[in-house]
């Protein structure tokens, strides 16, 4: 396979509220993390599918893929962080594989045309890609006091500027290992894949991302989440 996708999905779900680990949360009766598996697995361009589990739910997440007819797709334990995750996954990954898009288990309803279009401006050269909308809320910049108490604002930045990043982000697979594998070394980090690579120097593009690609983090993305599903299936 030349195009990959890495499905971090061991995290817990903490802002979700209590229950299952996030990626086995269901929606319309499915688990979000087969959702997940499906969306990228439909793309044209996805050729091998790499699920990184709980480190401690690795045969719970092997025996459920496989009860969902998706025995092709493998699996392998993940870290502490997301970025620790997304680095086992990228270990696991044959040699062949050229690009590598990472798609968040906690996007399940990306469509396949998304994906694709990530996939694609990577092999058409760029070797870091995010999906992205524009911001719509205003976004003020403070100084946190996280005791409740009412924060100065420091700045405004310009809307016009902002875009808010989504899965998945898509890469030259030599270039995100090699941010991982620098930056672990230093210790550092980044809240997304495409801020490692920044980091490193490398030029990220942004492409058009779509509105179904949301992360499912609150509980109130469950009750939208569920709104999309049952529209799609009427
Ligand atoms: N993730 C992971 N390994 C971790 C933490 C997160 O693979 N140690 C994955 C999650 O499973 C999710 C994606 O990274 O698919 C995005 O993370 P997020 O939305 O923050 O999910 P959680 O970390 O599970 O949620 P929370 O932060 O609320 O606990
Ligand atoms: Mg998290």
């Amino acid at each position: 396979p030349r195009t990959a996708v890495v499905i971090p999905a061991a995290g817990k779900g903490v802002r979700l509220g209590p229950g299952a680990p996030k990626a086995l949360r269901e929606l319309g009766g499915t688990p979000m993390l087969v959702h997940a598996v499906r969306a990228t697995a439909r793309a044209r361009a996805v050729e091998l599918v790499v699920v990184v589990a709980p480190s401690d739910g690795v045969s719970a997440v092997r025996t459920l893929l496989d009860g969902h007819g998706l025995p092709e797709v493998a699996v392998v334990p993940g870290g502490d962080t997301r970025q620790d995750s997304v680095r086992l996954g990228l270990a696991a990954l044959p040699d062949t594989v050229e690009t590598v898009l990472v798609h968040d288990a906690a996007r399940p309803l990306v469509p396949d045309e998304t994906v694709d279009a990530v996939a694609r401006a990577v092999r058409d050269g760029a070797p870091a890609v995010v999906p992205a909308l524009p911001v719509t809320d205003t976004v003020k910049q403070v100084e946190p006091r996280g005791d409740g108490e009412p924060e100065p604002v420091t700045g405004t930045p310009d809307r016009g500027r902002l875009r808010a990043v989504q899965t998945p982000q898509g890469f030259s697979r030599k270039v995100l290992a090699e941010a991982h594998s620098r930056l672990t070394a230093q210790g550092e980090g980044a809240t997304d894949d495409a801020g490692m690579v920044e980091r490193l120097g490398v030029e990220v593009v942004v492409v058009p991302g779509h509105e179904e690609a949301f992360k499912v983090t609150r509980p109130l993305d469950l009750v939208l989440a569920e709104a999309v599903l049952a529209r799609r299936r009427a």
